[in-house]
C-alpha cells in the first residue's frame, strides 16, 4: 500500500515535470560510491557495484522524461591513480557493460556514444569502444553519452591540434575559428550544450568535466551519494532546474 502511494506521488511529479521546459542535455558527475560503501562497512568496490546498478536504473527514467542527452562521467583520466584492485574492477565492469550493450545495440532504444581518450593499453576495451561508437548511432531520440577515461583538458588539446592541423594544411583561415568550429572538434560534436550539470555527494567541483560544454549549465549539487540517486532524486534535480531563471547573460523579463 505504502509503495503504491509512493508510486502515485512520483507519477504526479513526472506529469508536472514534463509540462515544463526540460533540460535537453543533463550531465552527471557520479560521486560518492566509495563513501556510500564505507558508511556501510563495505569495500569500495561494493560501492561501485551499487553505483552501476543505479546507472542502469536511471537511464530509462531520464529517457522517459524526454531529455535528449544524458552524459555520465564514469571514469576520469585521473582515476587511473586509484588502487589497482579498484581500477581493475571498474575496467572489468566497463568491458562487461560495453559487451552487453554491443550484443543488443539495435534493441537498446537509444544511441550510445563513448567519449574520452581511447585506453590504448587495453586492446579489448578499446575495440569495444570503437565498435560501440560505430554501431551505437541508431538515430533514436535519446543519446546516452558515457565519459570514460575522459578529461576536458585533453579533449580541448585534441580539438586545438585538429584545428591547428587544418590551418597548417591550408584548409582553414585563422579568422574562421569560431564557436561552431570548436564544438565540431570536441568529442561531443553534434550534441547540444549541457543545460543541467549534477554532481552527487555534496562535492562542489567540476573536476575537468565538459568545461566548454557547461558554459551556461545550471549547476546542482545534491548531498546524497551516487548509489542513492533514485528516481525521486532525479525529479528533485529537474524540479530545481525548472525553478531557475536562465538568462544567458541577458537581463530577466522582470528586470526590464
Ligand atoms: C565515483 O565515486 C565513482 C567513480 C569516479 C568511478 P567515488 O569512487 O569517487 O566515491 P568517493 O568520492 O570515494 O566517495
Ligand atoms: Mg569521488
Amino acid at each position: 500500500m505504502f509503495n503504491n502511494t509512493k508510486k502515485k506521488h512520483l507519477e504526479k511529479r513526472y506529469l508536472n515535470i514534463i509540462k515544463k521546459p526540460l533540460p535537453k542535455h543533463i550531465g552527471i558527475i557520479l560521486d560518492g560510491n566509495g563513501r556510500w560503501a564505507k558508511k556501510r562497512g563495505l569495500p569500495r568496490i561494493m560501492g561501485h557495484a551499487a553505483g552501476i546498478k543505479r546507472i542502469e536504473a536511471i537511464i530509462p527514467e531520464v529517457k522517459r522524461l524526454g531529455v535528449e542527452v544524458l552524459t555520465l562521467f564514469v571514469f576520469s583520466t585521473e582515476n587511473w591513480d586509484r588502487p589497482d584492485e579498484e581500477v581493475n574492477f571498474l575496467m572489468n565492469e566497463a568491458e562487461k557493460i560495453y559487451t552487453r550493450m554491443l550484443s543488443r545495440v539495435k534493441e537498446l532504444g537509444y544511441n550510445v556514444r563513448i567519449i574520452g581518450e581511447v585506453p590504448k593499453e587495453k586492446h579489448e576495451l578499446a575495440t569495444k569502444i570503437k565498435e560501440l561508437n560505430e554501431l551505437g548511432n541508431n538515430e533514436e531520440s535519446f543519446t546516452l553519452c558515457i565519459a570514460f577515461n575522459y578529461g576536458s583538458r585533453p579533449e580541448l588539446i585534441q580539438a586545438t591540434k585538429n584545428i591547428g592541423k587544418m590551418i597548417k594544411d591550408g584548409l582553414l583561415d585563422v579568422e574562421d575559428i569560431n564557436e561552431q568550429l570548436i564544438d565540431d572538434n570536441l568529442y561531443t560534436k553534434g550534441l547540444p550544450p549541457v543545460d543541467l550539470m549534477i554532481r552527487t555527494s555534496g562535492e562542489m567541483r567540476i573536476s575537468n568535466f565538459l568545461l566548454w560544454q557547461i558554459s551556461y549549465a545550471e549547476l546542482y549539487f545534491p548531498k546524497i551519494y551516487w548509489p542513492d540517486f533514485d528516481c525521486s532524486a532525479l525529479y528533485e534535480a529537474i524540479e530545481n532546474y525548472q525553478k531557475r531563471n536562465r538568462r544567458f547573460g541577458k537581463i530577466g523579463e522582470e528586470d526590464a
